[in-house]
């Protein structure tokens, strides 16, 4: 398939040379990879990153999976023309929420009325995002709804899955610090030659698999996502 936006892309360096490339590495930020921000874009994302190394020095691990994570979504944003800011912004902030204890999201998760339809307690997990995006627009007023909907369902995806939603999905999933497992090996093989809808859609289910395999509870929510999409690709691919 056809990179659908590459050399098209509004955001210009990065993709023109990926386009060229036609390697089998897409998926990897670069070292040097640099996006022509504004001065105010750049100020903004040095103060989420300078506060994301503070919010998650408890956990060095937890934040250079972050860190890697805003490079991946901002890499996968130019390659499928989205916005790199918004994209590198909420994949610095996904995980602010993973320093606090189990015990505290889910006193959090019930203040801010979160109702997965199952006990809280069966799915702490996937509640950090959730939380999260309900506290930090406080924190941060200047970033736009699209970046909380993001964060709010990159544990656990959602039926309106937007494009900004898919990018922090996937680099979540698929960041350079992640050991490859097979699903992981395969949608990072898609990216670039496929489209995100694609892309996503094979994380999407990789993660079922995963969890499946695993024996981990499913949040039946999930089965609801995953039958709804199933249905819009079935009927996008007949049109
Ligand atoms: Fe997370
Ligand atoms: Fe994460």
């Amino acid at each position: 398939m056809a990179l659908p936006t590459c050399a098209s892309n509004r955001h210009g360096q990065i993709g023109e040379k990926m386009a060229k490339k036609n390697d089998t590495e897409l998926w990897r930020p670069r070292q040097g990879e640099r996006i022509a921000y504004e001065r105010w874009q750049e100020v903004s994302l040095r103060r989420l990153e300078d506060d994301t190394r503070i919010q998650l020095a408890p956990k060095p691990r937890r934040l250079q999976h972050s860190l890697s994570v805003a490079r991946t979504a901002e890499h996968l944003a130019v390659l499928y023309d989205v916005d790199p800011y918004l994209a590198r912004a909420a994949g610095l902030l996904h995980d602010w929420d993973k320093v606090v204890s189990n015990e505290e999201l889910i006193l959090r998760a019930k203040h801010f009325g979160i109702d997965l339809g199952v006990p809280l307690e069966q799915v702490v997990p996937l509640l950090h995002g959730m939380v999260a995006a309900r506290e930090l627009p406080d924190r941060y007023p200047h970033l736009p709804v699209e970046v909380w909907h993001a964060i709010a369902c990159h544990t656990s995806a959602a039926q309106d899955m937007g494009p900004l939603d898919m990018v922090l999905f996937v680099a979540d999933g698929i960041e350079p610090l992640r050991r490859a497992t097979e699903g992981i090996s395969a949608t990072r093989a898609l990216v670039g030659h496929a489209s995100l809808e694609d892309v996503y859609w094979n994380a999407f289910v990789g993660g079922i698999i995963y969890v499946l395999e695993g024996g981990r509870y499913l949040l039946p929510r999930t089965i609801e996502v995953y039958n709804s999409q199933a249905r819009s690709r079935a009927q996008r691919a007949r049109t």
